[in-house]
């Protein structure tokens, strides 16, 4: 089996919850575990963060708390490049020159632009789409992503299902600029998904929506560093049904329920069926009793490990500048040989 090379990026938004966690971080760390020949790149992604208004306090410390969440649920830099995509700024050289050979259709086209389109037009309650005052980061986000990915001539992403529209618009741009700039070898290798096994984590408040960050209600969300107490709380508010008695996994007629279910199946590496069948008798207290006791075993050892790191400075700069400077030491050798076709 040929080593693979694997990029994957997160941005520093705030501490991941636990969508991020089953749903991407986790496999993250599956991979570094299990498959110990490959070559593994994990970027803190910045400059992703600044197309959205960040308040530059909160920013600083999220990009700081997500090196510690990264580390703390196993992220061993030994063994696995971590390091903050802002201190390579071959990132931004590269995500330049791709985006030179990108045409804008292609990148309007992408339906995470879409989406913000149809943002910007609820907002100002206006039936005409006005793009003229999105930013053009939001515009070239995907840009910046294939640069992430190919500066580092990485072979596989790991990336759920709402990425895999920019995953092939990198390969797109990988395969259009071998094409332009030809070389004695291929320049990029056409970068392939690993589409981990969809565990979408839906909203504790409102199941018919993802858990996610941007929510308004904080309860609607499990952070990775999250009291016991702050667990148990949530999980108890959280919506189920009073559609029959008894418990039973059913996404459809029954999301609130079953959510609870996919998460207690994440959480102890089970079968949601074979969790199913054995809470089948409970009712919802008991369900959230066990699985706000699951959660918690999952993020105990992360949450301490998260703050002894926060309080051992000294050893998160370490981490941080030598991540960066392995970072860079890769992705020099492919800009030596990238501005040398383009004429740079
Ligand atoms: P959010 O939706 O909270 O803003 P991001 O969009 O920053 O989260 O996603 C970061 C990573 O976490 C992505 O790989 C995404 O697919 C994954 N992810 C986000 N929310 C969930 C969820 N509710 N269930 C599973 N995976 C999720
Ligand atoms: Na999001």
């Amino acid at each position: 089996v040929k080593p693979r090379t694997i990029f994957s990026g997160i941005q520093p938004t705030g501490i991941p919850h636990l969508g991020n966690y089953l749903g991407a971080l986790s496999n993250w760390v599956k991979l570094q575990n299990e498959n110990p020949h490959d070559k593994l790149i994990f970027s803190i992604v910045g400059w992703h963060a600044l197309t959205l208004p960040q308040n530059p306090k909160e920013l600083a410390a999220s990009r700081r708390h997500m090196l510690a969440i990264l580390l703390a649920i196993g992220i061993d830099p030994k063994r696995s490049i971590v390091f903050h995509q802002d201190a390579n700024a071959m990132h931004t050289e590269l995500a330049w020159i791709l985006g030179c050979i990108t045409p804008t259709g292609k990148l309007r086209r992408m339906t995470s632009w879409k989406a913000r389109l149809v943002e910007s037009r609820n907002a100002n309650d206006e039936s005409e789409i006005d793009e003229s005052m999105l930013n053009a980061g939001l515009l070239t986000y995907p840009v910046l992503q294939a640069a992430d990915i190919l500066l580092y001539r990485a072979t596989h992403v790991p990336v759920g299902e709402d990425q895999r529209q920019h995953l092939e618009l990198s390969r797109d741009i990988a395969d259009t600029f071998n094409r332009t700039f030809k070389g004695p070898s291929r320049m990029f290798p056409l970068p392939t998904a690993l589409i981990t096994p969809s565990k979408r984590i839906l909203s504790l408040k409102d199941p018919s929506s993802k858990m996610s960050k941007s929510a308004s209600d904080p309860a609607s969300r499990i952070l990775l560093t999250d009291s016991a107490a702050q667990i148990a709380a949530k999980v108890r508010s959280a919506v189920t049904d009073s559609i029959t008695t008894g418990i039973t996994y059913d996404p459809v007629a029954r999301p609130g329920t079953s959510n609870l279910l996919t998460i207690l199946a994440a959480c102890t590496d089970a079968d949601v069926h074979d969790v199913a069948a054995r809470c089948a008798g409970m009712n919802h207290g008991e369900l959230k009793a066990e699985v706000a006791s699951a959660v918690e075993a999952l993020v105990a050892g992360p949450r301490a490990e998260f703050q002894r790191l926060l309080e051992d400075g000294g050893y998160l700069d370490q981490v941080a500048q030598d991540g960066a400077a392995a970072a860079r030491e890769l992705s020099a050798q492919t800009m030596v040989q990238v501005r040398a076709r383009v004429g740079l």
